[in-house]
């Protein structure tokens, strides 16, 4: 039986690496926040609106009880996941985690792009997002480090990047 999990910041890949990686083994590939989506018939945004960060992280944990308990599976998590309540130990007690790790310029580079979908950065200017992204990495970094395994993908080529991090983690895991 396969449980990959992939965790990290906002903007790392984990959403793209895992589906790449799922595909790559066969499984099937769960995205946390689509799942909540899924599950609650609300977007991200919505629910942090509807009921602010702990009401959301409360959600996130309850959905990661389920998602987690799936075989033959690969799940990225959302950025902030490892980072509430006993979720990084419990990720640790049933799946391989491996945490995408990256610079935050390489982070901030990558959420310019996508920052509507995001409620923590929303609203930042450039920057702004750049020491958010420097506070916020540097107090995750305690859970984040406690993943099974970790890719720095800073210093993968950009353009073999996820054929790369498959390959490593693949290695890692022994999948
Ligand atoms: C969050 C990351 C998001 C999402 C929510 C909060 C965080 O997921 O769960 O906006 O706290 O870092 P991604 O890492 O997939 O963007």
């Amino acid at each position: 039986m396969v449980r990959v999990i992939l965790i990290g910041y906002m903007g790392a890949g984990k959403t793209t690496v895992g589906k790449a990686l799922a595909a790559d083994l066969g499984l099937t590939f769960y995205d946390l926040d689509w799942y909540i989506t899924m599950r609650y018939h609300r977007s991200v945004p919505e629910i942090f609106a509807e009921r602010g960060e702990e009401g959301f992280r409360d959600l996130e944990r309850r959905m990661l009880h389920e998602v987690a308990e799936f075989e033959n599976v690969v799940v990225s998590c959302g950025g902030g996941t490892p980072c509430f309540y006993d979720n990084m130990e419990y990720m640790n007690s049933l799946a391989d985690t491996v945490y995408l790790k990256a610079d935050p310029e390489v982070l901030a580079q990558h959420l310019k792009m996508g920052k509507g979908k995001r409620p923590l950065i929303e609203g930042k200017t450039p920057e702004e997002l750049e020491t958010y992204i420097q506070e916020s990495l540097q107090a995750r970094e305690p859970f984040y480090s406690q993943a099974k395994y970790t890719i720095d993908i800073s210093v993968l080529d950009t353009f073999t990047k996820i054929d790369e991090c498959v390959r490593i983690i693949r290695e890692m895991v022994g999948v």
